[in-house]
């Protein structure tokens, strides 16, 4: 039996890409390892976005030596965003590694893993712009997921933005969006084996389709013929068609750029029930002056205007973000005006991060670094802000009951459940241990108590309508009930 592991850094790209490499790998005979010791095969899967995801690369590699040479025949692997930045560069400083593959070539995997068992270390970093870095092969039986009932769609890749601190261009290539066919042909067999929440992938993931429309409007300009079609439509109406697919009753995205925020998607807010009340929507700074030296291409009042209009579209949407601090050139006006931003938008969560200078991008030759003692400050300003907002958000759904998907047991311990409500909260409940909960589970919890991080509830007594759908545990009648078909 050979046992691959897969280490993964980084996004929800990144997380789904490990997903492609280890269900490619089942197809291919491998089973996935429980941990590092009983692993004949390993992939670290790379994040570049600060230069601290990218050290942590080094550090693993140069403890890895040892246990490449544990055991004759161990295979290393290095994937995604830096082995795209850096290239065979890797396999020059790092004899341990086997071989290296960029973001867009996944599909190869199994071939190189095979090739470099008989000895061949290679690196394959080519970008293509064709769609066939989309050709992989179906969920296989025994892949599973991090959360059963929850599962990732791709639906656009790459990123042409070039916000002054970003890698990501440079890592994941030009913008390409799939053909929408694919996607709900991907998202209706999910569906049919059980998954209840869909959540669509892409850098700029609200940009879908955006190149095809302009260059089929060119074409069509020039009367050329339907055929040339690429099969893509405006991301509204994706979210529309996959709310259609019986079975599947959330539906989220991430990262949306709140450039792409248009009167189509905020009026799917307000219409497609499926479409979760939470979006995270990242803004970075809220000084105007900063935005434009980001390239971020919005003022803070376009980005308040945004938040206004869906939270009016879906009242109760939650807003969620991401933050820098220290950017170049950043005074303590600048971060004044970010911390304003934070209150004003009302954000419920935000990740927050110190400017890292990133190769090749345009910010990393900026002047007037902020000094890191004054960046490290902020950055804690920040956050106790950020901790308060999430507290007295959590605070008022006190009292609440709402639905929520399981996904195992609460790291809290005690027996506790864990979950997200629709707006991606955590939620973490008690229940009899005569109800059987298992993950992808929808279950009804009343909210009882607020912490920082996350809701605490119990199970709430169905109420009279949904009782009916209760059913008996699959196997398991002894151990009682098992809650079932309450979309949230
Ligand atoms: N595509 C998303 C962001 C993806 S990167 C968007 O456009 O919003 C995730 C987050 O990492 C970014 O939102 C940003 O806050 C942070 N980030 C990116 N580059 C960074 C850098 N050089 N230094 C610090 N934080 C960075
Ligand atoms: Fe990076 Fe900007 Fe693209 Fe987001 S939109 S991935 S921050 S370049
Ligand atoms: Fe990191 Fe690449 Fe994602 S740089 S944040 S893994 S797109």
């Amino acid at each position: 039996m050979q046992r691959v592991l897969v280490r993964t850094y980084g996004c929800q790209m990144n997380v789904h890409d490990t997903e492609k490499v280890e269900n490619l790998l089942l197809h291919h005979g491998w089973t996935l390892a429980e941990d590092l010791d009983c692993a004949e095969f390993l992939v670290i899967n790379t994040c570049s976005i600060r230069e601290k995801a990218e050290h942590s690369l080094y550090s693993d590699l140069g403890r890895l030596r040892e246990w490449k040479q544990a055991q004759p025949g161990r295979v290393l692997a290095v994937g995604g965003c830096v082995a795209q930045q850096v290239g065979d560069a890797l396999l020059r400083r790092f004899p341990q590694v086997d071989f290296v593959f960029g973001t867009h070539n996944v599909r190869w995997v199994s071939a190189m893993a095979e090739a470099a068992r008989a000895g061949q270390r290679q690196a394959r970093v080519e970008e293509t712009a064709s769609l066939e870095r989309f050709d992989l092969p179906e969920r296989h039986p025994d892949f599973v997921g991090a959360t059963p009932g929850r599962a990732f769609v791709t639906v656009m890749e790459g990123c042409d933005m070039f916000c002054s601190f970003c890698i990501v261009p440079r890592t994941r290539g030009r913008e390409i969006s799939r053909p929408a066919d694919a996607i709900l042909a991907e998202a209706r067999q999910l569906a049919s084996g059980g998954v209840c929440e869909v959540t669509l992938l892409g850098q700029t993931v609200n940009a879908y389709g955006r190149h095809d429309r302009r260059r089929a409007e060119t074409r069509r300009a020039h009367g050329a013929a339907a055929e040339d079609d690429p099969g893509t439509i405006d991301f509204a109406t994706l979210l529309g068609r996959l709310a259609d697919i019986p079975g599947l009753a959330r539906i989220r995205y991430t990262s949306p750029h709140p450039l792409f925020v248009d009167d189509a998607l905020i009026r799917a807010h307000g219409e497609i029930e499926a479409l979760c009340p939470h979006v995270h929507l990242p803004v970075q700074s809220g000084s105007d002056v900063v935005l434009e030296r980001m390239r971020r291409r919005y003022t803070h009042v376009d980005y308040l205007r945004t938040a206004d209009r869906l939270r009016a579209a879906r009242p109760g949407l939650v807003l969620t973000s991401d933050v820098i601090v220290g950017f170049p050139g950043e005074t303590d006006a600048d971060f004044q005006a970010t911390l304003a931003l934070v209150r004003a938008a009302g954000f419920v969560d935000s990740f927050s991060f110190k400017y890292s200078p990133r190769p090749g991008t345009a910010a990393a030759e900026l002047p007037d670094a902020v000094p890191p003692e004054v960046a490290q400050a902020r950055l804690e300003e920040l956050q106790a802000l950020q901790s308060q907002q999430t507290l007295d958000y959590h605070r008022s759904r006190v009292g609440e009951e709402v639905a929520v998907l399981v996904s195992g047991e609460s790291r809290r311990g005690g027996g506790q459940h864990a979950g997200r409500d629709q707006a991606h909260r955590v939620v973490n409940f008690e229940a009899p241990q005569t109800v059987a909960i298992e993950p992808g589970d929808f279950a009804r919890v009343r909210i009882v108590e607020a912490t920082p991080h996350s809701l605490i509830g119990t199970l709430a007594d169905p109420p009279a309508g949904v009782r009916t759908s209760l059913k008996p545990s699959r196997g398991a009648t002894d151990r009682g009930i098992r809650i079932q078909g309450i979309p949230g």
